[in-house]
């Protein structure tokens, strides 16, 4: 008898094409169409924001979906569904929740002024409603719930407690990007977004006396993954842990890391339209040659081919570890090499790095800006690509590097352990250098081993080409989830431990 293809509903703040602030978009919109590709349907919800890009050839639903908020007999709000054009042979499908006053701003978190106060209303109309939606849209519950960081933790939460027995039995995912951010709340969340008592009573979802929904979707979910194996590791420690290391070492039973991939098609050197030159394992050199030249005159850093040149790309945050790059630039300058930074976010650390341009005229540019063309010609016009995160649940801007055969500087944690391989240039081996720490020490020493490893201009193209060689696609990374939803909702063995009564601890 024919297996029932699977059905599975993604709910996430973000998707790469329509809006984002950084990879959890870039995540759910591969994993969806490599998924969706690989035989199941796959439904994405995610809201209409103001700032969101929609496609062509979207159509809006009939009516609305009616939304519960509260207990109250009137605490529902009729939200709209925009849909884009089916894709992956009508099994990927992706549906804009919209809803105006909640979502239609100038941003996806927070605008010019700030971090929205309503996020928790947000993001909770976004959990509930991506299970109505998927029930509107398949006539029935979904096989497997997939939630990805807080912002989407209360659809688990919601449908194993609140929506009764058909749907507290439809198995759930929770994705970690980033611990970070948890939904950190007061008490008063519980009524105000319709959360059982029982959820905070039993330990579940109260973190230290306030509510945590990251915590609870932890707690209820079937199994819960990282982005990066270390991560899963990391997670579990004081120091990576945010609070709620020993939790999850309590769940450690359902905790697993799935390292992220990157569109390897999208990205890819020789087809990349906004590049100088396009380039292939074989005409790297050259073509890296022309980029690093023109990328060198729009950032107004001179002509000097042979000095290196060392770019970063990234979110202005104190993760990030920019502060650690900006640091060591008055030595790479006193070296004679080149630096450019691109990014934004924290006010100060934007101060910080136009203060350093500004002492380093022609020698340090500064781009305070988020500009995906302008990324790609950094990959693939500098020999050295800067990430000194602090934590780094798994990063992908060291993966697009390495594709575009740029030689990352990397610290030894999460995702950029896992992805980058210590260069040891006697052994021929290696993709990258790795600072053990991200602390000042340690990121000097990693930039004095690039700094020589320049010196060997046939160890760097043997480095460069064993980073472009490496495979980052999703192939892998997509089948571990396929398999994963497969084992929930076709358990191996029939004696499965009920997951609907949470092991916790507060
Ligand atoms: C978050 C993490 C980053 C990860 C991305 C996608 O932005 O900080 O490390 O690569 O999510 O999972």
């Amino acid at each position: 008898m024919a297996v029932p293809p699977l059905r599975i509903v993604m709910v996430s703040a973000e998707m790469e094409s329509l809006a984002r602030t950084g990879g959890l978009g870039d995540v759910v919109e591969a994993v969806s169409a490599h998924v969706a590709r690989s035989g199941a349907h796959v439904l994405v919800v995610t809201p209409l924001y103001g700032v969101t890009k929609i496609p062509a050839g979207c159509t809006r639903w009939e009516g609305t979906v009616g939304v519960r908020t509260g207990w109250g007999e009137d605490d529902v709000r009729q939200v709209g569904v925009v849909e884009l054009p089916r894709a992956e042979g009508g099994r990927l499908r992706v549906c804009l929740l919209d809803d105006p006053r909640l979502f239609g701003r100038a941003g996806i978190y927070g605008d010019a002024h700030g971090t929205f106060g309503d996020n928790d209303q947000r993001f909770a109309v976004l959990s509930r409603g991506a299970l109505e939606i998927a029930a509107r849209a398949w006539g029935t519950e979904p096989d497997v719930i997939h939630a990805h960081d807080w912002h989407a933790a209360l659809a688990i939460v919601y449908a194993r407690l609140t929506m009764g027995a058909a749907w507290a039995r439809v198995k759930s995912v929770m994705t970690i990007h980033n611990l970070g951010f948890q939904g950190s709340l007061g008490l008063d969340a519980l009524d105000r977004l319709a959360i059982p008592r029982d959820a905070f009573l039993s330990g579940a979802m109260n973190h230290f006396g306030g509510v945590n929904l990251m915590k609870g979707a932890i707690a209820y979910a079937d199994r819960v993954t990282a982005v990066s194996p270390t991560y899963a590791r990391e997670i579990q420690t004081v120091e990576a842990g945010f609070g709620l290391d020993g939790f999850l070492r309590e769940q450690a039973h359902k905790l697993v890391g799935i390292l992220n991939g990157i569109d390897a098609e999208r990205f890819d050197p020789a087809l990349d339209p906004t590049l100088a030159e396009r380039y292939d394992a074989v005409t790297f050199e050259h073509g890296r040659a022309t980029c690093k030249r023109a990328l060198l005159a729009e950032l107004g850093l001179g002509e000097d081919l042979a000095a290196p040149l060392f770019t970063t790309v990234t979110r202005l945050t104190s993760q990030k570890g920019v502060d650690l790059f900006l640091g060591v630039a008055p030595m790479l300058v006193d070296r004679g090499a080149r630096v450019a930074i691109v990014g934004q976010g924290e006010p100060e650390l934007e101060a910080s790095l136009r203060a350093v341009a500004a002492r380093y005229p022609g020698r340090v540019a500064a781009r305070i800006t988020f500009d995906g063309a302008l990324a790609r010609r950094c990959y693939s016009s500098s020999d050295f690509f800067v990430v000194p995160s602090r934590y780094e649940p798994c990063g992908l801007t060291q993966m697009y590097a390495m594709r575009y055969g740029a030689v990352p500087i990397v610290t030894a944690v999460g995702g950029l352990k896992d992805t980058v391989v210590p260069a040891r240039a006697a052994q021929a081996e290696g993709t990258g250098i790795v600072a053990a720490r991200a602390n000042p020490v340690e990121l000097a020493f990693a930039v004095e081993d690039a700094l020589t490893l320049y010196q060997d201009p046939q160890a760097m193209h043997e480095l460069r080409a064993r980073g472009m060689a490496r495979d980052s696609s999703w192939t892998t990374s997509s089948r571990a989830y396929l398999t994963l939803y497969r084992e929930l909702v076709e358990p191996v063995s029939a004696k499965e431990p009920s997951t609907l009564t949470p092991r916790v601890s507060t």
